[in-house]
């Protein structure tokens, strides 16, 4: 059984605003008190792991180490099937130094057509790791299967939303309401397994 969560706080082991608040709602429920690791001046570790559940484990025990409180992580990205899971670990990175996801998504396309073959499978990836002072760790992978289209459509959401179709539906990321996405996202399935085991 995974260890519960009993704690009046946790670290949110992230310096990206948008997602500590993210994940400050989902968890306002608990009756947590969250801070974030940018909050208590807890440096980002480099993300050297080759896997999500590598990199989500280094942050969480970083800032668990550091503040001396649980602390949560999580790391994402797309894996193409086509292309044996890139971008993967790598997404934010295949948008160069500015983040521009238009690119990355352009790259993410020439990649696929190069490989010659019809194979527009892609699934989005969450890992998070809730890690504790004292080593112990839990960690929880969800993920949300589906197509890749092009050129993308929409423009809610954020990365490579436009660009992906989930299984069964008719809208891309980018043009569901957020709501809809995150009522089947990777992260949300992440987030269920989290609370259903440890909260
Ligand atoms: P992280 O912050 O290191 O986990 O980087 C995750 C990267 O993966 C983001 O910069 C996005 O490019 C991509 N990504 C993760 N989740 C999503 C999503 O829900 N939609 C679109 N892109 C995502």
């Amino acid at each position: 059984m995974a260890r519960q969560f009993t704690e009046p706080k946790l670290v949110i082991a992230s310096h990206n605003a948008g997602k500590v608040r993210e994940i400050g709602d989902l968890l306002r429920p608990f009756d947590t008190d969250v801070v974030s690791a940018g909050d208590l001046d807890i440096e980002e570790p480099e993300e050297t792991g080759t896997t999500f559940v590598a990199n989500a484990s280094l942050k969480a025990r970083a800032s668990a180490q550091a503040s001396g409180l649980p602390a949560l992580a999580d790391d994402s990205g797309l894996a193409v099937v086509a292309l044996n899971g890139d971008p993967g670990i790598y997404s934010a990175r295949w948008g160069g130094p500015d983040r521009d996801f238009n690119l990355a998504m352009q790259k993410v396309e020439e990649a696929v057509q190069a490989t010659g073959n019809n194979d527009r499978r892609a699934y989005f990836v969450c890992a998070l790791c809730l890690a504790w002072p004292d080593g112990h760790e839990e960690i929880f992978e969800g993920r949300v299967d589906g197509t890749l289209v092009w050129p993308g459509q929409g423009d809610q959401g954020f990365g490579y939303d436009p660009i992906f179709l989930p299984a069964g539906a008719t809208l891309t990321f980018g043009q569901m309401d957020p709501d809809a996405k995150h009522a089947i996202s990777h992260r949300a399935d992440a987030f269920r397994q989290l609370v259903d085991a440890c909260f």
